[in-house]
């Protein structure tokens, strides 16, 4: 109701917003829903959320979904941020969160960008949504879809997790493994998509599932009392939620709603598959294609990002960093957050752990700072990891 137009994250190119998209027709890259936020901010208030259900729609003004019936929901969101008084302790810290994002549907955030992709798609009348997954992408996909009585094909690493390949198919989406990485799967569906009438739903590549990434920025800022932490520590693949979140900043001071102040953005990769903490450390305004990408965290092995860019400029502006773990530090993260505090995280929400260690014996974050870690999905889905 309020979107006024989508606008190229690079070139600046306008697009109408009541169609379906894929990327700039100008530069192909990302493209991003602007609103107007200013009448937006005449009745919208923050009291009015009180009441509202606890899901991501309770921010429907600032999405993009018109009518309530193509809003396909199974309750995404409002997720915990719990409190990490053990960890936090074990680390000389009281203000230690954790936002868990395991506890949404299909068990990882994933939910909250899939809800919006699937919904606008139906609204704007797409039949076939193709995607390529690391895993928990795919199982999102192929739920929404069902539920939204839509087609799911999706494309995975034929080594991704066997929770999420089965989930895939137990929600009745068509599902192809590929011999190669999540870049291989993208170049499939690419290839594939025309002569079969998909609507390509590859993050960041179409516009919505960043918007749905972005109510994690909303929620931090509502559970946190409209304040926002010092430090978001964020497991980073193709980095639409730090993305999301980072924009949702930007709206919601625009809103009124919170201040200029903003938190230090840390990116955390595996060092089987850091494009994003080379190119940051080399200075670069893009990354490079992380060669021979290996990694038991599936969601982390994404050895190219189309935005990359946006990632880059988000962690540099905030004053943050990037950092890589190896995969015997994140598997360790993993289990220190399990036993300290009650949550099996994804290795990429794991991964969270060694790398706020290694930036508090940096000197780069202090103790006292309130710090958010990111658990991005549930670990139960990765039990192969685990020795399961
Ligand atoms: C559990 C988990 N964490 C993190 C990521 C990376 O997310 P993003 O691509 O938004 O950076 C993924 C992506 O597949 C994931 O499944
Ligand atoms: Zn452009």
């Amino acid at each position: 109701m309020h979107v006024k137009h989508l606008e190229c994250s690079s070139c600046r190119r306008e697009f109408p917003a009541r169609q379906l998209h894929n990327t700039c027709t100008a530069c192909g890259k990302p493209l991003l829903v602007r609103y107007d936020l200013e009448r937006i901010s005449k009745f919208m208030t923050k009291q009015a959320l009180f009441v509202r259900t606890p899901t991501m729609w309770r921010y429907r003004e600032v999405l993009p979904v018109r009518r309530e019936e193509n809003m396909i929901s199974l309750g995404e969101g409002w997720t915990p941020l719990v409190h990490a008084k053990s960890l936090g302790a074990s680390l000389g810290m009281k203000q230690l969160y954790v936002k868990d994002e395991s506890l949404n549907p299909t068990q990882s955030f994933k939910a909250r960008g899939m809800a919006l992709a699937v919904s606008m798609a139906k609204e704007l009348g797409a039949r076939k949504l193709a995607a390529p997954s690391a895993g928990n992408a795919g199982g999102a996909l192929a739920a929404y879809c069902a539920r939204a009585g839509l087609e799911a094909f999706v494309f995975m690493p034929r080594d991704t997790p066997r929770a999420n390949i089965i989930e895939c198919e137990i929600s009745g989406a068509h599902v192809t493994l590929i011999d190669g990485l999540i870049t291989d799967c993208g170049a499939e569906v690419a290839r594939r998509k025309e002569a079969n009438g998909w609507f390509e739903v590859s993050t960041l590549k179409e516009p919505y599932r960043v918007e749905g990434k972005k109510t994690l920025g909303y929620e931090l800022a509502e559970q946190f009392a409209w304040t926002l932490p010092d430090v978001i520590v964020y497991p980073t693949g193709g980095g639409t939620g730090l993305i999301g979140m980072w924009k949702a900043f930007d709206e919601l001071q625009q809103l009124g709603w919170i201040d200029a102040r903003r938190p230090r953005m840390v990116s955390v990769q595996a060092e089987g598959c850091a494009p994003i903490v080379r190119a940051f450390a080399a200075g670069e305004k893009s990354a490079e294609e992380f060669p021979s990408a290996s990694t038991i965290a599936s969601g982390l092995r994404v050895p190219k990002a189309i935005g990359d860019f946006l990632i880059l400029d988000a962690l540099r502006t905030s004053g943050g960093t990037a950092i890589a773990v190896s995969d015997e530090e994140l598997l360790d993260g993993t289990r220190q957050l399990a036993r300290t505090e009650g949550i099996f995280a994804a290795p990429e929400g794991g991964a969270c752990v060694p790398a706020l260690r290694k930036l508090l014996d940096m000197g780069q974050i202090g103790k006292g700072e309130r710090v958010v870690l990111f658990n991005t999905g549930a670990g139960v889905k990765y039990l192969a990891a685990f020795g399961g």
